[in-house]
């Protein structure tokens, strides 16, 4: 069973984030056409550039994720919802036949992918559908040790820290808290993330939980630039931040954002 079969119902709970959105709108006005935003999950990004007259297509492997993204859009306006296409299939074989001017790639999915052969079908079939000048974004998070002052240490030592409590999607009066337990392995690059759910009651006491464990595959930033590149990308720039900063320092940096965004 793939995670997004239970994480679907806590997606936009966790993880609604939005401190990608602007830097997004202004790749896709710097890239004007179509949009295809692959592993878009519940359309986090998607309904934004939707809503700014984007037309898009969605990609995602989960029919639970995608699922959720439908009636998501059912509370959208005609016009937005006619600006949307939505495609199940996996970033490592799909084929629509047709290009796009931008691709997207957002919040991790692409470190879901186990490792690097499964990465180049990836990068290959991204790169076939982008027109020439077009650019493909994506933003993974990276982390390089986990032994390291800061942060990184303190979130990836194995031990559950308490990520928030959230009303149920589903119940009034009961509460989700949120712990995330995370492990990294630095000679592998495997990540191992424990995302635990305790249901609690109006008077704190836990009726069930509920865990699941996600794993991902890093690549180091120098590795990935190739991997981008041996697929035919010529120009390769990688961000540390949604505001185009560079990517990383690496005398205090271990954790943190690698925002790809290469062009072909
Ligand atoms: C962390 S979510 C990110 C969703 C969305 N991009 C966002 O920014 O909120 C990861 C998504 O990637 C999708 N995914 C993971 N591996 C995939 C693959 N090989 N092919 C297509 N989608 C995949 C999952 O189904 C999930 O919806």
């Amino acid at each position: 069973m793939g995670i997004y079969e239970k994480l679907a119902r806590y997606y936009d709970l966790l993880y609604n984030r939005t401190e990608d959105v602007p830097f997004i709108i202004e790749l896709a006005k710097r890239h004007p056409g179509p949009i295809l935003d692959a592993a878009c999950g519940t359309g986090r990004m998607l309904l934004h550039l939707a809503r700014e007259g984007h037309h898009v297509v969605g990609l995602d492997a989960s029919s639970d994720m995608l699922a959720r993204l439908r009636v998501k859009l059912e509370h959208e306006p005609e016009h937005v919802r006619r600006r949307v296409t939505l495609v199940q299939g996996d970033l490592r074989t799909f084929d629509l036949s047709r290009k796009f001017q931008l691709a997207l790639v957002l919040y991790s999915a692409f470190t879901e992918l186990p490792g690097r052969s499964d990465r180049a079908l990836a990068l290959t079939k991204l790169a076939s559908h982008l027109e020439t000048g077009g650019a493909l974004v994506i933003d993974n998070f990276f982390e390089r040790s986990s032994m390291h002052p800061g942060w990184g240490s303190a979130v990836r030592d194995g031990r559950p820290h308490h990520r928030g409590d959230y009303p149920s999607p589903d119940e009034t009066g009961i509460r989700i808290r949120c712990y995330e337990a995370a492990r990294f392995d630095p000679v592998a690059a495997v990540s191992t993330k424990d995302v635990i759910l305790q249901y609690l009651e109006p008077d704190d006491t836990i009726r069930n939980v509920d865990t699941i464990t996600a794993t991902l595959y890093y690549a180091t930033p120098e590795e990935f630039e190739m991997e981008v590149r041996s697929v035919g990308f010529r120009h390769v720039d990688q961000y540390g931040w949604f505001d185009f900063s560079r990517l990383y320092d690496p005398a205090t940096a271990e954790v943190g954002r690698q925002i790809t965004v290469a062009t072909l």
